[in-house]
């Protein structure tokens, strides 16, 4: 199949030579200059092990290119994949949906036949809607459809993440659409990949849902770490204990400083945001937003007490011991 990536970070990119691993024709296409001509002569942007042997690879197979010119790409493509950032928006707590949206304008501009706008982004539910109004404003609604596709991976474990789903959750109503997209996912769910339609919103939700139940269950450790802490008991053994219940497992079940990394504080806050939208209260997930800042906050000051309360200039390393 020919696909292209609109947005080349961490999703676009991984997601984006897997794909052409799999033997699809894939263009990715970024609007940073530096990153595209970078990529063209095989320096990769970031850490990821066995990206760079797989760009190589691909790249010279002609299965996968880099570019900058969008309008080019989407024309050479039938399925377009939105790769591109949701941060937080700025003193809120809501999604900065703008990339998606200026991206979905692009995307207008270039319809000229039958395509499939993927969104692998992770969106606030109802972003779909918005994006297929977008381009419903430039091309008749028979020429596209919108599909939510959340991507999963972790940084760090991203190729395998992607190549070994646990799951793939597809949101379309539309048959063909959802046709196409199990046959780009065959090679996946052959290994035995669990492929999920859903309803478009429903896909949104889950992948929001999924990021802040993890999150939750960081900090129910973590909380439990806090009263270990005060009656001496070594909270690695109650995560053990509890973990081995396999309606509980092990994993996200370690205590630590606090979460942190590029998804769960923003999607934590952003789901909590759309849920007030709709004028619903999410009390369990704005308490593990609570939670976390006060587990950091412990942490400095368990830090400072060692210190004696001089942290001032001392350059502090953490590490982790494994019995
Ligand atoms: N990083 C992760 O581990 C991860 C995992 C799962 C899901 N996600 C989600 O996937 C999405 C992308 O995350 P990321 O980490 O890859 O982001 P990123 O910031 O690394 O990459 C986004 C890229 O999109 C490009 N871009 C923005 N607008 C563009 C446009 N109109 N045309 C072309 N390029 C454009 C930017 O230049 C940037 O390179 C986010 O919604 C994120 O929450 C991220």
């Amino acid at each position: 199949m020919k696909l292209c990536m609109i947005g080349t970070g961490y999703v676009g990119l991984v997601s984006g030579v897997c794909f052409s691993d799999l033997g699809n024709e894939v263009i990715c296409v970024d609007k940073d200059i530096e990153k595209i001509s970078k990529l063209k002569k095989g320096i990769i942007p970031i850490y990821e092990p066995g990206l760079s042997e797989l760009v190589k690879k691909n790249y010279k197979a002609n299965r996968l290119s880099f570019t900058t010119n969008i309008s080019e790409a989407i024309q050479k493509s039938n399925l377009i994949f939105l790769c591109v950032g949701t941060p937080t928006k700025k003193n809120t707590n809501a999604a900065d949906l703008s990339q998606i949206f200026n991206a979905a304008k692009e995307i207008s501009y270039n319809i000229k036949s039958s395509k499939i706008i993927i969104n692998k982004s992770t969106v606030p539910v109802a972003t779909g809607d918005q994006i297929e109004k977008i381009i419903s404003k430039k091309v008749k609604r028979k020429l596209f459809s919108v599909v939510s596709n959340p991507e999963f991976l972790r940084e760090g474990e991203a190729i395998r993440d992607f190549t070994y789903p646990d799951r793939i959750i597809v949101g379309t109503s539309n048959k063909k659409s959802n046709r196409i997209l199990k046959s780009l996912y065959s090679p996946l769910i052959s290994k035995g990949a669990k492929y999920i339609n859903t309803s478009r919103r429903g896909a949104e939700l889950i992948k929001y849902a999924s990021n802040a139940f993890l999150a939750t269950k960081i900090s129910f450790i973590n909380e439990i770490a806090n009263l270990c802490e005060k009656t001496n008991v070594n909270v690695e053994d109650v995560s053990i204990g509890m973990g081995l219940d396999k309606r509980i497992g092990g994993r996200f079940l370690r205590a630590g400083p606090a979460y942190g990394g590029s998804c769960f504080p923003k999607d934590t806050r952003a789901i909590v945001d759309t849920a007030s939208k709709f004028k619903t209260d999410l009390s369990i997930i704005k308490s593990v937003i609570a939670s976390n800042k006060n587990r950091s906050k412990l942490l400095l000051l368990r830090v400072s007490k060692i210190l004696k309360n001089k942290i001032k200039n001392k350059k502090i390393s953490f590490f982790r011991c494994y019995f």
